[in-house]
């Protein structure tokens, strides 16, 4: 049996190539389980998961206790704001404390860039990052490049732009190095000041203007302001925001061509995407929310084999 190359799933930027290539080929088989009358497997009925969450989520939550549960996994679910850290309990102890009751692998939302790094070098279960702050969602890059491939055949060769709020976006870094490493032209594009000062380092193009930025795309993956990270005023108002960089179906008709239309939610209506854009033919937002399961599973089912 193939192998990933890591016992963590911590970013994409520590996975090859042929560790994505797997994880989409085990996410197909199990896609397949998903669309049948009985969308469960055995292949982890002997192994606990705790879903250890430490800030808000809807659709990555759930995706993951899904996939859990498809899997035929034990589950435990833990919500930082109704738990003991409220008292002054640390990370490390009350993941401890988790493991003590024979838990095997832990997925974890943190806030602070990190988090689950740290917890990988204190620990023995295997840890799945569902987000660090504005580091890296390793799971969200996964369902949206597999959510790619499905759309347009290949990754190799197409060009994507990541349009809004990048300087606060663990969608997008992950996007970037998942993109890259499966042979994708990525470009970003947003106000200036929401895009940091290095990125061309990362070997992307940068563009501010949006409709150039549409031009020049297959795909074109669009993230939400992130006003609960901002620490100071990026632009003049959500209002002007939506004027420069919002896109509604008018634009995405004014383009001589198709293009595939992403959002990994929760998306802002009416800010970066209008109703009748997010809606629309173009988009394939509901199937990434629906590739995130089988990406989970594939990934927990990996990563249960390096225990
Ligand atoms: N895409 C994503 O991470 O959404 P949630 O914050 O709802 O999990």
């Amino acid at each position: 049996m193939q192998e990933l190359s890591v016992r963590h799933l911590l970013g994409i930027k520590d996975i090859t190539p042929q560790d994505i290539q797997l994880i989409f080929e085990t996410a197909d088989n199990f896609k397949d389980v998903l669309n049948r009358p009985i969308k469960k497997v055995p292949s982890l009925r002997d192994i606990t998961i705790a879903n250890v969450f430490f800030e808000n989520s809807t659709r990555t939550r759930l995706s993951f206790e899904l996939a859990e549960k498809r899997l035929s996994a034990d589950v435990i679910n833990f919500s930082s704001s109704s738990s003991s850290v409220k008292k002054g309990e640390t990370l490390l102890d009350t993941v401890n404390n988790i493991l003590a009751m024979k838990v095997d692998m832990i997925v974890m939302r943190h806030s602070s860039p990190g988090a689950p790094h740290f917890l990988s070098r204190h620990i023995n279960a295997n840890i799945v990052n569902a987000g660090d702050g504005t580091h890296e969602h390793p799971t969200q890059a996964l369902l949206d490049t597999f959510s790619i491939r499905e759309r347009l055949g290949d990754v190799a060769g197409k060009k994507v732009v990541i349009i809004g709020d990048i300087l606060h976006s663990r969608v997008a870094l992950s996007n970037i190095f998942a993109l890259q490493k499966l042979g994708a032209e990525v470009m970003v594009c947003g106000p200036i000041t929401l895009l940091p000062k290095h990125i061309k380092e990362l070997g992307v193009k940068v563009e501010l203007d949006v409709r150039k930025a549409l031009a020049w795309c297959d795909v074109a993956n669009v993230l939400r302001i992130q006003l609960e990270r901002q620490q100071m005023k990026y632009f003049p108002s959500l209002r002007e925001y939506t004027l420069y960089y919002g896109i509604d179906k008018k634009l995405l008709d004014s383009l001589d061509k198709e293009i595939v239309l992403m959002h990994p939610g929760p998306i802002n209506r009416g800010v970066e995407l209008s109703s009748d854009a997010a809606d629309s033919h173009h988009s394939i937002i509901l199937n990434q929310v629906e590739n995130g399961v089988a990406i989970r599973m594939a990934v927990l089912y990996l990563l249960a084999s390096k225990q």
